[in-house]
C-alpha cells in the first residue's frame, strides 16, 4: 500500500518561474526515504509540498488515500536548526506539541521522559536548551517530533550542523526510535553517506526534477561498521555517479 503519495507535483513561488517539475514519489508505511541533491535544486520545496506547508499548482499529495492540504496531527517535523524555546525546560520543549493543544497527561509526560531517555538525555529534562550542546539540542528536537507518535516524519537536513561523530551517533539512535514507533520518514540531505545509512530508498533531485529512487539493500538494523563495507561504498559511488551524470 502506498502510504504517502506525491502525484505529478508542479510548484512555483509567487511571481517566480517553476522550481518543482512533475515530481512523483511514493512511501510505504514505515519506509525511510532520502532525498538528495545539490543546494537550490528544490529539496526543501518538495518536502514542504509533501507536508502540506505549500500547495502545488498542479498535482496532489495523499496520505493514506486522503488529500493533504495542510499539515496534520499524523505528521512530525525536524528542521536543520533545532528551534527550541529557551524559556522552557528540555522536557517542556519535548512536550510542546501536546501542551499547545491542552494540558499534558501524566502518561504523556512519562512518554516524554522515556523519549528523553532514549535520546540519551534523561539527566537533562530540567535543563534549559542553552545549557545543552548542539548535538543534544538536535536530540531534543527529534524527541519533540516523536512525542505525538507521528505516522510520518519530515526532516530537512536535521543533522547537517553536527560534527561527524555526533552525527553518526544521532543517526543510529534516530533509526532505533523510528523502528520502535514504525515511523515513516521523508528526509532531505546533501550528504550521500547519510542518505545511504538511513534510507530504504534514495531519490536524486536535480533542477526541480526527481530521478528514479534507488533501493538501499543493506540489512537492518544498520550498524556503524557498515559505513566501511564495500556494499555501502558501492551504493555511495553509484549515487555519486548518477548525480554527476545529471549535471
Ligand atoms: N520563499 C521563496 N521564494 C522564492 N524562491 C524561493 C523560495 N524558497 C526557495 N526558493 C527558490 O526555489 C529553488 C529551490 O529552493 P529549495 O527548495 O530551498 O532548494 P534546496 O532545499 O534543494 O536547497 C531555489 O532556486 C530557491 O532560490
Ligand atoms: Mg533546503
Amino acid at each position: 500500500m502506498n502510504f504517502l503519495q506525491l502525484n505529478g507535483l508542479h510548484f512555483a513561488y509567487p511571481e517566480r518561474s517553476e522550481v518543482v517539475h512533475d515530481v512523483c514519489l511514493q512511501l510505504a508505511p514505515g519506509e525511510i526515504h532520502g532525498l538528495i541533491g545539490r543546494s537550490g535544486c528544490g529539496k526543501t520545496t518538495v518536502l514542504k509540498l509533501a507536508a502540506g506547508l505549500l500547495a502545488p499548482q498542479q498535482g496532489q499529495v495523499q496520505l493514506k488515500g486522503e488529500r493533504v492540504q495542510q499539515p496534520t496531527a499524523e505528521m512530525g517535523f525536524v528542521f536543520q536548526a533545532p528551534t527550541l524555546l529557551n524559556w522552557l525546560s528540555v522536557l517542556d520543549n519535548v512536550l510542546l506539541p501536546l501542551s499547545l493543544h491542552g494540558s499534558v497527561t501524566d502518561n504523556q509526560r512519562a512518554y516524554g521522559l522515556a523519549l528523553l531517555d532514549q535520546v540519551g538525555l534523561s539527566a537533562h529534562g530540567h535543563d534549559k536548551p542553552h545549557q545543552l550542546s548542539g548535538g543534544q539540542q538536535s536530540r531534543v528536537a527529534i524527541a519533540r517530533a516523536l512525542i505525538t507518535r507521528p505516522a510520518v516524519l519530515f526532516m530537512d537536513e536535521p543533522f547537517a550542523a553536527l560534527d561527524a561523530i555526533t552525527r553518526e551517533e544521532l543517526q543510529r539512535d534516530f533509526l532505533a526510535l523510528c523502528h520502535a514507533q514504525g515511523t515513516a520518514v521523508l528526509f532531505v540531505t546533501h550528504d550521500i553517506g547519510e542518505a545511504v545509512y538511513l534510507a530504504d530508498h534514495v531519490s536524486l533531485m536535480h533542477a526541480g526534477r526527481l530521478h528514479a529512487a534507488c533501493p538501499i539493500a543493506l540489512p537492518r538494523p544498520r550498524q556503524t561498521a557498515m559505513r566501511y563495507t564495500p556494499a555501502f561504498n558501492a551504493l555511495c559511488e553509484q549515487l555519486r555517479h548518477t548525480m554527476d551524470a545529471t549535471l
